[in-house]
């Protein structure tokens, strides 16, 4: 597969299979949030994996799905949810918040999670206090934001954009993310 059908496929997904991620896939997505890239090297962010089933439920009443989307179809029914969340914390003991070093090792935890057939929903859109809580976060950190994961049950595209961004279903279910193009967002000086 070439990088740009890769990347095609690294979507937002948000409706998954029951199969836990485990052996290679698990210790490839760990290990990607290792491996990113930070400010002077501070290496400030920290994780919380969540994967018992009974956790994953908690958590899951706890974060938004799909804003652009009606919930009844945009938020994954009990048994779409997904099988893993990994929790992207700021370690304030270690260096103030840096968001672009978040967003790498998000993307880190995402391409190295996708390379299996692993798909992954970035949540922002979360109840930061009572997830601090209970996933025992030190009130000095910062939660930046949950990751979602699963194997994925639908497909997500990107589509051409026409005069909307709002990503939508087609009808079969799997999501259309309409992309901006190449020359709107690019300008050769
Ligand atoms: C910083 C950030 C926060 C996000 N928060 C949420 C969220 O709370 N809930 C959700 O369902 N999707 C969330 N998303 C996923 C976006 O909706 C998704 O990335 C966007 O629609 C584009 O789709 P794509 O990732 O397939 O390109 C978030 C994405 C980013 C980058």
């Amino acid at each position: 597969m070439n990088v740009i059908e890769y990347l095609k496929g690294k979507r937002t997904y948000r409706k998954f299979r029951r199969d836990a991620i485990m052996g290679e896939a698990l210790t490839a997505i760990l290990t990607a949030g290792q491996l990113y890239s930070s400010a002077g090297n501070k290496q400030g962010i920290k994780y919380v994996v969540v994967n018992k089933p009974e956790d994953v439920k908690v958590v899951n009443s706890l974060v938004h799905w799909a804003a652009y989307l009606p919930k009844e179809v945009g938020t994954p029914k009990p048994d779409e949810i997904p099988v893993m969340f990994i929790a992207v914390i700021q370690d304030t003991d270690v260096c103030p918040p840096n968001d672009t070093d978040a967003g790498l090792a998000i993307g880190n935890l995402q391409g190295a999670a996708w390379c299996y057939g692993v798909g992954s929903c970035i949540m922002g859109a979360i109840d930061r206090p009572k997830l601090k809580s209970f996933l025992k976060i030190p009130e000095e950190m910062v939660l930046h934001s949950m990751v979602a994961f699963g194997y994925p049950l639908k497909e997500s595209h990107p589509v051409d954009f026409k005069d909307d961004i709002k990503y939508y279903l087609d009808e079969n279910g799997n999501t259309c993310v309409p992309k901006r193009p190449i020359d709107e967002i690019y300008r050769f000086l």
